[in-house]
């Protein structure tokens, strides 16, 4: 008989500075390999609720999100997942009432190991995508023991470089303190790039830090993806011809690869 071994991806966006790409990379990585017949979950794990927001989910108006499912051990993370409109795409959506969390479980002494005892009760799907908050707490440490993969989107803006060390310092203590020893970053995605000397000396920088881990796809500015999050749709159904699209596609194809057996040397 042959076994089949059926291995879900479980890949964190980081970056403690704000407006750095999470969300946009999170989202549209996720249609892109959804559309390709993946089954794709996005859990979100910032209390700004972006995920739904982007979504054209009302997130204020949502009884049960994964704040619920986190601190009660009664609820699955099934019962606060919701379908979107594109196939093979479900949501774990948040809102501010996952500020509580930290509040909630200060005194477990699981408290880092929620999430991943929530990950662990599910199946059925090929990807999870967690969409971090922009801080390094208790949030961001239950993300990093859930997953093994870490794509770190960087703004190509100064003080860029500063957010990468702290992040490169959170996964080696991680990995040390909790013997995480299958956690790595992965990809590092250059995003909001412009031709300008100060962008392409921080690209180099990356480059020359992070070698090939740095995506061949760099990320422009394209209007269209900021509109498309406006109007709760993906740069897909948005504008399928933009260049923010193309960007997008060529990136989440990047990110499939990895997942087949072309890891990028460290
Ligand atoms: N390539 C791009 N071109 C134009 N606008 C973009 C691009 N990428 C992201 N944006 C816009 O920039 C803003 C910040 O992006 P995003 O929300 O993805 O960052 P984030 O890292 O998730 O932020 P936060 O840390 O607050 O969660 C959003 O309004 C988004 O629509
Ligand atoms: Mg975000």
């Amino acid at each position: 008989m042959v076994a089949f071994i059926i291995s879900v991806r479980k890949i964190s966006f980081v970056n403690e500075k704000g407006g750095s790409g999470k969300t946009t990379l999170t989202i549209n990585i996720g249609a892109y390999i959804a559309s390709r017949g993946k089954k794709v979950l996005i859990l979100d794990m910032d209390p700004q609720g972006h995920i739904g927001k982007s979504l054209g989910l009302d997130v204020k108006k949502i009884d049960d999100t994964i704040f619920d499912a986190l601190v009660n051990e009664d609820l699955k993370l099934t019962d606060v997942i919701r379908k979107t409109s594109l196939k093979n795409l479900d949501i774990a959506p948040s809102n501010k009432f996952l500020t509580d969390f930290v509040i909630n479980v200060a005194s477990h002494e699981d408290r880092h190991l929620k999430l991943t005892k929530k990950i662990d009760q599910l199946n059925g799907y090929d990807y999870l995508l967690i969409d971090c908050p922009p801080s390094l707490g208790l949030l961001t440490v239950n993300i990093l023991l859930a997953v093994t993969e870490v794509i770190i989107p960087v703004s190509l803006t100064f003080l860029a470089l500063d957010g990468c060390a702290e992040i490169v310092d959170t996964v080696r203590t991680i990995k040390r303190n909790f013997a995480k020893n299958d956690l790595d970053i992965t990809m590092v995605v250059p995003t909001f790039y412009r031709n300008t000397n100060m962008a392409n000396a921080i690209l180099e920088k990356l480059r020359t830090y992070f070698g090939n881990r740095v995506s061949d796809t760099i990320i422009k500015f394209d209007v269209k993806i900021d509109q498309s999050q406006s109007f709760g749709k993906t740069i897909y159904e948005f504008a399928p011809d933009s260049t923010g699209a193309k960007m997008m596609g060529e990136l989440a194809k990047e990110v499939m690869a990895i997942g087949e057996g072309r890891l990028k040397p460290n």
